[in-house]
């Protein structure tokens, strides 16, 4: 594998006296199909995932700079400081100053927004951690005169900020973690899976009912730690490798009914795995499971394609081919809506990944 920690660029010396300048890159969240839960080392998983790109539930950051004696950051979220999030950002840095020697030289102001509403409980670590290492790659790029972004390094740097950030960075689809079933896989970095998977997968509709607001009660990185302890975690790392090959075969041919079966597993095992942790969580709230049955319901009834998965909360991302979209959306409106906090849900959908503003 290339060592992506080595710089062969000129930030041995000095940077320009002039070197200043601003940029904007927006990154999007991703929905996990195959979850990571679980991971070793230097934020390295355990078993691979497989994961959706989102479109609209994005992170937009700026980033302002100018040569100068020693590294300063100042960092504002939406327009006031927060300082638990610059605390994040500038550990981050400082932890890996060796990916972005550049730093060093530089005053870097940054401007972050969110595209999701406030408080709706929708983890946002994956867009922002991609969308900061987008404007610092972008900025390194100017500095050494390059054409273009090393996604690849795009990714391993996004990693090392939180996991899952590393599939943020390609469109439609990715996979991150090694696997006998991709060559090109790493537990390194997300690979994209855009040339290899049926049509049917980049229409798809990721509708996500936000049945609680509330801030998570159990951080994903305690919720990652909580594994090590976990009585079913080496069969857990083993089906979900078993999950990643039956998945990838399934994106291939668009076997919708092993997507749906896969999909499903593979939330509920996220959750089942929090249960029997210790100490034990239940994120899922009496709504969510509600949502749950009427999906199922609807499925049998209707046969149209439709399946829910779960991040590491309560809310339910209902996942749909575009073909039956005026269908699934009655059908939010009329049932499903009344189950959401003030009946709010967020209309999603796979994206094209990552783009310069
Ligand atoms: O990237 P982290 O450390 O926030 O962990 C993400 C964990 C899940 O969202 C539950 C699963 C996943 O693969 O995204």
């Amino acid at each position: 594998m290339k060592d992506l920690r080595k710089n062969n660029n000129i930030f041995d010396d000095e940077l320009p006296a002039d070197f200043q300048g601003s940029l904007k890159w927006q990154s999007p969240s991703n929905i996990a199909l195959v979850k990571y839960w679980g991971k070793r080392g230097r934020q390295l998983p355990h078993n691979p995932s497989v994961s959706f790109t989102l479109s609209e539930c994005r992170t937009e950051t700026s980033a302002t700079f100018h040569k100068a004696d020693c590294f300063g950051l100042h960092f504002h979220f939406e327009g006031k400081e927060h300082p638990a999030f610059a605390a994040k950002i500038e550990k981050y840095l400082l932890e890996n100053l060796s990916l972005f020697p550049f730093l060093s030289q530089l005053d870097l102001c940054l401007e972050s927004r969110n595209t999701f509403p406030h408080s709706s409980g929708i983890a946002s670590s994956a867009s922002s951690m991609s969308a900061l290492v987008l404007c610092l790659l972008d900025i390194e790029r100017q500095a050494i005169g390059a054409r273009d972004i090393d996604w690849r390094k795009a990714s391993y740097c996004s990693r090392l900020a939180s996991g899952s950030a590393c599939r943020s960075v390609f469109p439609t689809m990715a996979l991150w973690g090694a696997t006998d079933y991709h060559q090109d896989s790493s537990d390194e970095y997300a690979i994209p899976l855009n040339d290899e998977i049926h049509p049917v997968f980049k229409t798809y509709h990721d509708s996500i009912l936000l049945v609680s607001d509330a801030v998570k009660t159990v951080s994903s990185r305690a919720g990652h730690t909580l594994m090590d302890g976990n009585p079913y975690a080496e069969t857990r790392y083993r089906q979900a490798k078993h999950h990643t090959q039956q998945l990838l075969a399934a994106l291939k041919s668009g076997d919708l009914e092993a997507f749906i079966r896969i999909t499903e597993a593979e939330a509920l095992q996220l959750h089942a795995l929090m249960m029997c942790s210790s100490p034990s969580f239940i994120l899922m709230k009496t709504n969510t499971l509600r949502i749950i049955e009427e999906v199922r319901l609807f499925r049998e009834e209707t046969k149209i394609p439709v399946c829910f998965t779960l991040d590491a909360g309560p809310n339910v991302h209902l996942l749909y081919p575009d073909d039956f979209s005026d269908e699934v959306k009655r059908f939010i409106v009329n049932i499903l809506e009344s189950y959401c906090a003030d009946s709010r849900w967020i209309a999603d959908h796979v994206g094209e990944g990552p783009s310069r503003l």
